[in-house]
């Protein structure tokens, strides 16, 4: 019932979409609402470039996720997840990120993960753990508290 594939060019508006939902505003590090124009800019650097992975997971078919790596220093990448709002609380999201993982780390040997987690994303904070995350260390970014898992 769970399926996944790599995001592609007409998946713009579907992220978009997605990008300015408010509860993943408010669990990311810029809470400011994205313009269309911003958004096409981050879309295409990403979609044209095999550095970056976007993941779109369907539930029955319809979309309902996404996970994002992001190369951050050398054989470093940051992964990030969100669930559409209407298929939350589901208990879907530890199974999407672990096969997301498993996936990427098939096709990226040798690599470190890291999630960066806001202190009070409790749900997040259980995922990753479920996920084989570690707690690294607390850091400060824009004045939020961040928890630094690796994996
Ligand atoms: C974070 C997010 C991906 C979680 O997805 P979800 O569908 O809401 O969560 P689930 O229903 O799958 O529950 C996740 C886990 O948290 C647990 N949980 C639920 N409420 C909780 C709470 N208040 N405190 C701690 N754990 C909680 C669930 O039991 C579940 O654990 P399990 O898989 O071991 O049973 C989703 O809420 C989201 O997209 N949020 C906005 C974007 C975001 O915050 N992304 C993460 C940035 S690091």
């Amino acid at each position: 019932m769970i399926s996944f594939r790599p995001a592609n060019h007409e998946d713009i508006n579907l992220l978009f979409g997605w990008s300015n939902d408010e509860l993943t505003r408010k669990n990311s590090f810029n809470d400011k609402p994205i313009e269309f124009e911003t958004h096409r800019f981050w879309f295409e650097k990403r979609i044209n470039n095999k550095q970056y992975l976007i993941l779109i997971f369907n539930y029955f078919k319809e979309p309902c996720a996404q996970v994002r790596f992001e190369p951050s220093k050398e054989k470093k990448y940051i992964v990030s997840i969100s669930i559409a709002s209407e298929f939350r609380g589901k208990g879907l999201a530890s199974e999407i990120l672990k096969k997301s993982v498993t996936f990427f780390q098939n096709s990226f040997q040798n690599v470190t993960l890291i999630a960066l987690i806001k202190q009070e994303n409790k749900k997040s904070v259980k995922i990753f753990e479920n996920a084989g995350f570690k707690f690294i260390k607390l850091i400060k970014k824009n004045n939020y508290k961040i928890f630094q898992y690796e994996k």
